[in-house]
């Protein structure tokens, strides 16, 4: 009951309040980065239900939540702009928070078009990688573990995602020796490709440049993807897309990898 109580006045989480007061700053904050087309929270609440339950219930830490409040309906035009200006918000809300709450961690975590949002924070976003190829996303740099955020962020994970690269040392599940791919768009489930009309242009790999960046943080990133996704792993079925939020076993083990980070 102390974990429910506590997730519910965390979610209201306000960083003025944080401010004035170091006593409204959690132990573990988590930021959500949510998918194409859903509404705030989303699906992602399975995961930081069982990080905060797990958190609090074996060291009583508190532990909440907050929505990175990205453009996530974007138009064809319009989705490099908002991806752009996504990973802008996503970087100022957490130096938001880590300023306020010097002594708070912080989780990172997104799925499948909020994950390549996320991995664009820590890889570095634009340079002709773009979502769909309806738009240029314009370049970003990439977070460096040396940056005033670098300490403060204790674990990144990330679901579905777009950006995924075959063979990474943070890639997990049985998708993990597959390329992404590009978002079809506009959002045609039935237009989602499978392999045998998968070409070139349609996977979806990060430059060296790009990935050596994201090596950095190999320690504390996770890139979660089963082989059936036709996101991350170009597979056929759309349902294992959201599978990561369906069971009890990926957020439990992503729970246990969150709390080895704290
Ligand atoms: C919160 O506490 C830290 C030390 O724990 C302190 O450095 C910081 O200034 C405090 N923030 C506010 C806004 O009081
Ligand atoms: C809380 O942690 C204890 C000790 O690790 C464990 O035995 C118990 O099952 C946990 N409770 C819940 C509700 O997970
Ligand atoms: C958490 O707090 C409760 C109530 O104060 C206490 O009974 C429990 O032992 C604490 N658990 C841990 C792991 O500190
Ligand atoms: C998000 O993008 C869509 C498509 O470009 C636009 O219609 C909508 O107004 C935008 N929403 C917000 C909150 O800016
Ligand atoms: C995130 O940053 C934006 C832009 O500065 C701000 O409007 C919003 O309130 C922040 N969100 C939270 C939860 O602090
Ligand atoms: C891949 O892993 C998922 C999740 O554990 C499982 O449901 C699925 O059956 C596996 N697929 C194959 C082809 O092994």
């Amino acid at each position: 009951m102390r974990y429910s109580g506590l997730l519910v006045a965390a979610t209201t989480s306000a960083i003025a309040s944080a401010a004035a007061n170091n006593a409204t700053c959690n132990s573990v904050q988590i930021f959500l980065v949510r998918g194409h087309g859903e509404s705030i929270p989303g699906l992602q609440t399975s995961i930081t239900d069982a990080i905060c339950h797990d958190v609090s219930n074996s060291s009583n830490k508190t532990c909440g939540f907050q929505s990175i409040a990205y453009n996530a309906t974007s138009g064809a035009g319009t989705i490099c702009q908002d991806q752009y200006d996504g990973i802008r918000l996503l970087r100022g809300n957490l130096t938001a928070y880590a300023t306020a709450c010097p002594n708070s961690r912080l989780v990172v975590s997104g799925w499948s078009r909020g994950g390549a949002l996320v991995t664009d924070l820590f890889a570095g976003g634009g340079d002709g990688l773009d979502l769909t190829g309806t738009c240029v996303q314009p370049s970003s740099p990439a977070l460096a573990p040396e940056e005033f955020l670098g300490p403060h962020i204790a674990a990144v994970v990330t679901f579905g995602e777009l950006h995924h690269n075959a063979d990474m040392a943070w890639n997990v599940g049985n998708g993990s020796a597959a390329d992404g791919v590009r978002l079809p768009f506009p959002y045609l489930i039935s237009a989602w490709p499978t392999k045998t009309l998968l070409t070139n242009a349609q996977r979806y790999r990060r430059p060296e440049a790009m990935l050596e960046k994201l090596s950095l943080w190999v320690d504390r990133f996770r890139d979660y993807c089963v082989v059936d996704d036709p996101l991350c792993a170009q597979g056929a079925d759309v349902a294992a897309h959201s599978s990561y939020f369906q069971s009890a076993y990926w957020p439990g083990l992503v729970s246990e990898f969150v709390r080895s980070r704290l």
